[in-house]
């Protein structure tokens, strides 16, 4: 059988990643496959760098810069977006499925964003739109929460989705550096995003998590619900003070069925450090799924990257192959549950979440201020798990202290809410630095 044709739209990490792998791995690829699979068309900005970067391999495909004509030529069957961003990927995953393509992308803010539309569209030409890549690079968690887990009502996931925070959070830890040089470090090793601010601020998490809580419960692509804090702003005495109590750091996107609706947030997070989760260091990602029926389980592998993101696409163009000539009907539906079943489950606002909370707050040391603010917490019904008195290192012999409290399971509004009076008492002498704490899993 005649291989199947691919044309690529862009030859970053991603595309050149993808065009290797393809090519190095190719017969095992069509004894799987049951057909070969070439890239017989790319199509990028600059022809000039994709074609030095193709080396001898350049004579096996049709390189330009004209990303329509890989997309209305007929001989290519499958097209693959490895772009970036809301923009002209849109418009060309749009064009390829008007043109009755199928699409592999990586795209993970596109599919956050525009994923309804998008689906939409492909649904009512009947091709596929496959996106292992998008979410944790290499991991095939897509594959595992739609298909894999399907037999599972799933309650909830909390991942390390993205490689640059995590990165960044273990030099801080481990080497004691502050957040500007590992950044720097982080974008030395190509973890980052061409804009680091979807890194730092946990857009390019949310992106990940929005997609990742759709096809587990079931529900629309719904970024702008989503509660989206970054660590570019977290203290490097908060990475201390939580080692201190046994925890560590991390940015985790949490997303959980509660009784009350999806709870959908990416954040700065306090993990027990005996948990899985905690031990995951440098650039890796990991993502931790709880179904009824299978318990807790875990993922985890690089997140970025050429050749781990090319596994993901490879993948995808694999199956695409597979399944091309079934009946739509028949395919796994993009959002693991069937269109018209998708749920109308609200995502809640941050107020409305119930988590465990880390405070601290730096208090003149005189009689009564813990008891003032113990009281506070008892009155909005906040439980306390430890309360620690730090002495404060940066003030020398002024006789004000640090306290940290750790609440237990608490609303909140109502954390807000006790934090603005605790604020206000004439002896607190800093504002509440607030984080949250993920004690389920
Ligand atoms: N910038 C992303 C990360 C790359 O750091 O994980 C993969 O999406």
């Amino acid at each position: 059988m005649e291989p199947i044709k691919v044309g690529l739209l862009g030859f970053g990490t991603v595309g050149s990643g993808t065009f290797t792998v393809l090519r190095r791995n190719q017969e095992e690829i069509k004894r799987r496959a049951g057909r070969g699979i070439e890239i017989t068309r790319i199509a990028v900005r600059n022809p000039a760098k994709a074609l030095a970067a193709l080396g001898e391999a350049a004579s096996t495909v049709q390189l330009g810069s004209d990303f329509n004509a890989v997309i209305d030529d007929p001989a290519i069957d499958i097209v693959a977006e490895m772009i970036g961003g809301t923009g002209i990927a849109r418009e060309l995953v749009l064009r390829a499925i008007s043109k009755g393509k199928h699409v592999v992308t990586a795209n993970k803010a596109l599919l956050a964003v525009h994923g309804t539309e998008i689906f939409a569209a492909a649904r009512t030409q009947g091709v596929m739109v496959a996106f292992e890549a998008a979410v944790a690079g290499g991991i095939p968690i897509i594959k595992a929460l739609r298909e894999g887990l399907t037999a599972n009502r799933i309650q909830s996931i909390a991942g390390i989705i993205n490689g640059t925070t995590n990165y960044i959070l273990s030099e801080m830890r481990e080497r004691g550096l502050d957040f500007a040089t590992a950044l720097a470090g982080a974008q030395a090793l190509g973890y980052a995003e061409a804009d680091p601010t979807f890194d730092i601020e946990g857009v390019d998490a949310a992106h990940k998590l929005t997609i990742m809580s759709a096809i587990a419960f079931g529900i629309p692509m719904q970024f702008d619900r989503a509660y989206v804090e970054g660590i570019s702003k977290l203290a490097a005495i908060d990475i201390k003070y939580a080692e201190d109590l046994g925890y560590r750091i991390k940015l985790l996107g949490i997303t959980r069925r509660t009784e009350r609706g999806i709870e959908l947030r990416v954040h700065p997070t306090l993990i027990s450090a005996k948990r899985l989760l905690a031990s995951v260091e440098g650039a890796m990602n990991a993502v931790e799924v709880h179904g009824d029926a299978v318990g807790t389980t875990l993922y985890y592998g690089k997140g970025a990257g050429a050749e781990p993101t090319a596994s993901a696409v490879v993948a995808d163009l694999v199956d695409v192959t597979r399944l091309h000539t079934a009946d739509p009907g028949h395919r796994v539906p993009h959002l693991a549950f069937q269109p018209q079943s998708l749920a109308d489950t609200p995502v809640l606002p941050i107020d409305d979440v119930t988590s465990g909370y880390y405070l601290r707050l730096r208090v003149a040391d005189v009689t009564g201020v813990l008891a003032d603010i113990t009281r506070i917490l008892a009155d909005a019904g906040i439980s306390i798990d430890a309360l620690l008195q730090k002495e404060a290192e940066q003030v020398a012999d002024n006789g004000e202290t640090d306290v940290v409290i750790i609440t237990h399971d608490t609303l909140e509004k109502n954390v807000n809410a006790a934090i603005a009076r605790i604020e206000a008492l004439s002896t607190v002498v800093s504002n509440v630095t607030k984080l949250r704490i993920e004690a389920h899993g």
